[in-house]
């Protein structure tokens, strides 16, 4: 027993950073969903209300493993900006085309991918069997995300 380690100290830093994503990215889908304009708004808004709530569940269960590891989640959104991977972007009505917004949060999502995909590699080292099951079904889930988005745009999942 007292061989093992039970601290996964790289786990959890690399679980605050998707604390910090993940929060930021429910900003920007917000965002998006407020400041879209189009012929398929009424499928597309509606469509970033289960985004938002895929990722609110997701960082729930992401802080909370991260607190029954010992560790502390961000929890101000100065926190979060400051150490989120993803920008910060003041819009406009009218800027973007509500394809643009998809081909944002394709790049977006596709930056959580990678950040899920460390995780899985992460937590793997350091034998957090638990988190890296937590984060397979997350991964998975993003997955599932970017392939839908991009054959909305006519492409496949990996094509740029
Ligand atoms: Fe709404």
């Amino acid at each position: 027993m007292s061989e093992l380690n039970y601290n996964f100290p790289k786990t959890k830093v690399q679980l605050n950073q998707l604390v910090a994503d993940i929060s930021q990215l429910t900003v920007i889908i917000h965002q998006t969903h407020w400041y879209m304009r189009g012929t398929e708004f009424f499928r597309l808004h509606p469509l970033m209300d289960d985004y938002m709530d895929e990722l609110n569940e997701q960082l729930d269960q992401i802080a909370e493993r991260l607190i029954a590891l010992g560790g502390s989640p961000y929890g101000t959104v100065h926190e979060f900006i400051e150490n989120t991977g993803l920008t910060e972007e003041k819009v406009t009505f009218g800027q973007y085309t509500l394809k643009e917004y998809m081909e944002r949060l394709v790049k977006d999502y596709e930056y959580l991918r990678d950040q899920y995909q460390k995780t899985i590699t992460i937590s793997g080292e350091e034998h957090d069997d638990p988190t890296q099951d937590i984060m397979n079904g997350f991964k998975e889930a993003t997955d599932k995300n970017i392939w839908m988005l991009k054959a909305y745009l006519g492409k496949g999942p990996f094509d740029d």
